[in-house]
């Protein structure tokens, strides 16, 4: 008899510690890990080695625990009765007491959330009970893996477990729909074809490339979504002015500090790690900047963080973030 009834309870149970876990979906093998835990959704990142906080899809066990999450439309919820489970993704507005770290969403008030379709992660998501960060199982910069051979070639040496369930139905990634605008756009076609879709909603835009780089999107389409207020899913930007790489603050100023020592000088300080640890400071960036964006202070100044592993993501995050304050 083939154990994986006792596989699955593992995986599970190695979830729910935060450990990150490897398993199939119809489309491709996921690097899953805890989407309520900072910590776990951290590791993610780390796995894979990505250069930025490209933001990861969620899987769901049902739509009513999706509904714990986000806010429907009435043209999204007609999209998951039809389609799911199955290979489409869609974009869309975080409910306010959303409880999924805000590292999935990588600083964007959005989440892209999927109900996957294959057995073996259907049962996974029933086991741990938990909503599951994964974005496809290779390294950055490299191809989705569609087998659990692959995964292991990749990421072997970094995650707990891989979770064997032969090769992936699909085999290409999710059809990825951002729903939180006027027209729905397609960020990343997949199986789920533009006409397929269509034929429930009205019809959708389509847009190839990253929904990061929305500058990208068709002139009309980016007209309307800067047209409407509060739909634009822009980066996650403090209103507060940001100065970064400081050696010193000012009374006036919050402080989001790294390692230590740390300057004196201010009552609003939040430290990313006070042991300067990377993979804690990356967990904790989104939140304490929130924090801080909430003082009274005149400006948000950023002690350096090193420029390698995930310090690169993490400046990469702060530039963008003082950058857009700046315009
Ligand atoms: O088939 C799939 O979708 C696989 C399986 C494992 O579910 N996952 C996958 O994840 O391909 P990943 O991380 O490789 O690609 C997710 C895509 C990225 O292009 C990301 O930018 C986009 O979804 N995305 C995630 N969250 C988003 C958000 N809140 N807003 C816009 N785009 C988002
Ligand atoms: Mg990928």
């Amino acid at each position: 008899m083939s154990n994986i009834g006792h596989d699955i309870h593992k995986a599970a149970a190695l979830l729910k510690e935060g450990r990150l876990v490897a398993f199939p979906t119809e489309t491709v093998y996921g690097l899953g890990g805890n989407a309520l835990s900072d910590d776990a959704v951290a590791d993610i990142y780390e796995a894979k080695g990505r250069p930025d906080f490209n933001p990861l899809i969620v899987h769901v066990r049902s739509l009513e625990e999706a509904n714990l999450y986000i806010e429907w439309g009435e043209q999204a919820l007609a999209l998951a009765r039809h389609f799911w489970p199955g290979p489409l993704t869609m974009v869309l507005p975080r409910k306010p007491d959303c409880k999924l770290s805000l590292l999935v969403s990588a600083g964007l008030d959005t989440v892209a959330i999927r109900m996957p379709a294959h057995p073996l992660a259907q049962a996974l998501l029933h086991e741990a009970q938990l909503p599951v960060a994964a974005p496809s199982a290779n390294r950055s910069g490299r191809i989705s893996p569609t087998e659990a051979s692959h995964v292991h070639e990749e990421l072997g040496d970094r995650i707990a477990m891989i979770l064997d369930g032969g090769p992936c139905s699909v085999g290409i990634e999710s059809t990825v729909v951002d729903m939180t605008g006027p027209v729905p756009v397609i960020l990343r076609p997949g199986s789920v074809t533009e006409e397929q879709l269509s034929e429930i909603i009205c019809h959708p835009a389509l847009v190839a490339g990253s929904p990061i780089k929305w500058m990208e999107m068709p002139q009309q389409v980016r007209h309307d979504r800067i047209k409407s207020p509060g739909m634009l899913a822009s980066h996650y930007a403090p209103s507060h002015p940001m100065r970064l790489h400081a050696v010193d603050v000012k009374s006036d100023e919050a402080l989001l500090a790294f390692g230590a020592p740390v300057p004196m000088g201010t009552l609003m300080v939040e430290n990313l790690s006070p042991h300067g640890d990377l993979r804690e400071a990356a967990a904790n960036l989104f939140r304490m900047l929130r924090r801080l964006d909430a003082t009274q202070a005149r400006t948000i100044a950023v002690m350096p963080i090193p420029e390698e592993g995930l310090g690169i993501a993490i400046n990469d995050r702060l530039r963008r973030a003082a950058a857009t304050n700046k315009e």
